[in-house]
């Protein structure tokens, strides 16, 4: 743990004075979406410019990405995928992220990021947390957000939240509960990983009780930043 340990401490988040960079992760069924949209509100009624993004996606080549890998019938090998998800991101990160933090008062939120890669590839894949780290090594990769939400909740309340969607299952959807169990406990070395930056939150409650700790943290954040600033 404390080689990962000092891998992670790398990563360091964007320096743009005035604006952040904000994640949202969890496993399907979380409530990504639905907070992600309060989030915004939120953040735009205090007088910011925010912007949602979501991951692999966000640009012409990434989203190219995430029809090939979301879509696909066959089994993409685990290195040939981390590496997908890294060339999303890198695009992403430099195409679109790293320009509009350059504007004083925006906010960037991702819907997943390098924390999706190290619970799915590396811990539900099988590649281990090392080599998610080391493949992330050279900038834009290098970039964390400020802060990250993680929305917890069982491997048991994703898969029946699923069911209940009855919608077309895609790549991931389709794996079993075993492939859930291994993704929580990804997530949760992250969040050993990356103590500061991540803040769970346990999502098997309400939307209102989820997002007033969201609430919470996005405040802190921006309070404590402006004092940095200042
Ligand atoms: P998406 O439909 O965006 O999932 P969700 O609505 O649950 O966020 O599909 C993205 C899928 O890709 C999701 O199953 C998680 C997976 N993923 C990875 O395996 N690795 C990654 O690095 C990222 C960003 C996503």
């Amino acid at each position: 743990m404390s080689e990962l340990l000092s891998l992670a401490n790398e990563f360091r988040p964007p320096a743009f004075p005035g604006s952040y960079f904000i994640s949202f992760e969890g496993i399907e069924g979380a409530g990504k979406s639905t907070q992600i949209i309060k989030a915004k509100e939120y953040l735009e009624n205090q007088g910011h410019r925010v912007l949602v993004l979501r991951e692999p996606g966000g640009t012409p080549f990434g989203e190219k990405l995430r029809q090939a890998i979301l879509n696909s019938k066959n089994d993409i090998h685990p290195v040939a995928e981390l590496h997908l998800f890294a060339s999303s991101r890198a695009q992403l990160l430099e195409e679109v992220t790293l320009r509009e933090l350059n504007t004083p008062g925006t906010v960037i939120i991702y819907d997943r990021y390098i924390d999706s890669t190290i619970a799915y590839q590396g811990k539900a894949r099988g590649l281990g947390t090392k080599s998610i780290l080391q493949t992330h090594s050279t900038f834009p990769l290098t970039l964390v957000p400020h802060k990250t939400f993680y929305l917890k909740i069982d491997p048991e309340t994703s898969q029946s939240r699923q069911k209940m969607r009855n919608a077309p299952k895609d790549y991931f959807e389709r794996k079993g509960l075993d492939f859930y169990k291994k993704l929580v406990e990804g997530y949760e070395e992250v969040t050993h990983l990356f103590p500061t930056r991540v803040v769970t939150i346990d999502a098997d409650r309400s939307i209102d009780n989820v997002f007033h700790d969201i609430k919470i943290g996005l405040d802190q954040l921006i309070s404590q930043s402006v004092g940095v600033h200042e």
